[in-house]
């Protein structure tokens, strides 16, 4: 789909509604261009959304497709890239194959969340939708300890305990709807799963500190009796950084 530039932003909303997994963005030349890899039925829910959507088929293998754009990404001094490439010297690496759970390191969102999260004190942290588990993988190297990291996908699940496998840090990953299932009693959580579930997990965790994102800049989260006490934007996206004051 490609939009005009002061159209991005309702674009994007319907993209996080439809494909929550993720979608790319470009620019398109003056436009903005949104893709997402979906079956027909989401092509034509964005058709009769947003009136103009191009459908290309993509070749077999396409699931796969993900590894030619999978670069490291680089947010302080964490390196995050694929085993297929090498880390910067002394950087704090995280190799991440992430298949196709959610989760290079690349999306906005979660290079938003990784900035909140390296301003803060180490403690206890539960990473709340954790797809590939790159948060909670970067948590763990952070010296963040216990860290648990909860996806209600089961695929999600294998491959976020392939990583931490992988990179040989103590994350315990659960399958577990943060929405209904318990969720662990620590200091810190961080949720990168959209405005509304941020909110339901506000109002169910009972840590101290929320670093949360997945939505755009147009939306804050407001649970009650959290304050804001930071707040972090790019690429129209943001992540916000909450607090729960001591009573
Ligand atoms: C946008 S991805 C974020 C992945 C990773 N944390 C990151 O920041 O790159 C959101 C993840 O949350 C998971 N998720 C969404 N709703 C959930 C829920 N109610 N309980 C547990 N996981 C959920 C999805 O399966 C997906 O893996």
């Amino acid at each position: 789909m490609q939009v005009p530039a002061a159209r991005a932003e309702e674009a994007r909303a319907t993209m996080v509604e439809l494909f929550p997994e993720g979608f790319e963005e470009r620019d398109a030349g003056g436009l903005v261009e949104l893709a997402a890899y979906t079956e027909r039925a989401s092509a034509r829910e964005l058709l009769s959304r947003l009136g103009r959507v191009a459908e290309t088929p993509v070749a077999a293998g396409w699931e796969d497709a993900w590894r030619r754009f999978h670069r490291p990404v680089h947010v302080g001094p964490l390196w995050i890239g694929p085993s297929w490439e090498a880390p910067d010297d002394g950087a704090i690496a995280i190799v991440l194959d992430p298949g196709r759970a959610f989760g290079t390191g690349a999306h906005p969102t979660t290079r938003l969340c990784l900035e909140l999260l390296l301003d803060l004190e180490p403690s206890g942290l539960v990473d709340v939708g954790c797809g590939s588990g790159v948060l909670a993988l970067a948590a763990a190297r952070l010296d963040f300890h216990p860290v648990v990291a909860l996806d209600d996908d089961e695929a999600a699940v294998e491959v976020a305990r392939a990583n931490a496998a992988v990179n040989g840090v103590d994350v315990e990953v659960q399958c577990v709807d943060a929405l209904a299932g318990p969720l662990p009693r620590v200091e810190t959580a961080v949720a990168n799963i959209a405005r509304a579930p941020v909110e339901r997990v506000a109002e169910r965790f009972e840590g101290r500190l929320l670093v949360c994102s997945g939505y755009l800049t147009a939306e804050r989260p407001a649970p009650a009796g959290w304050q804001a006490l930071d707040r972090r934007e790019a690429e129209g996206w943001a992540a916000d950084l909450l607090e729960r004051p001591a009573t």
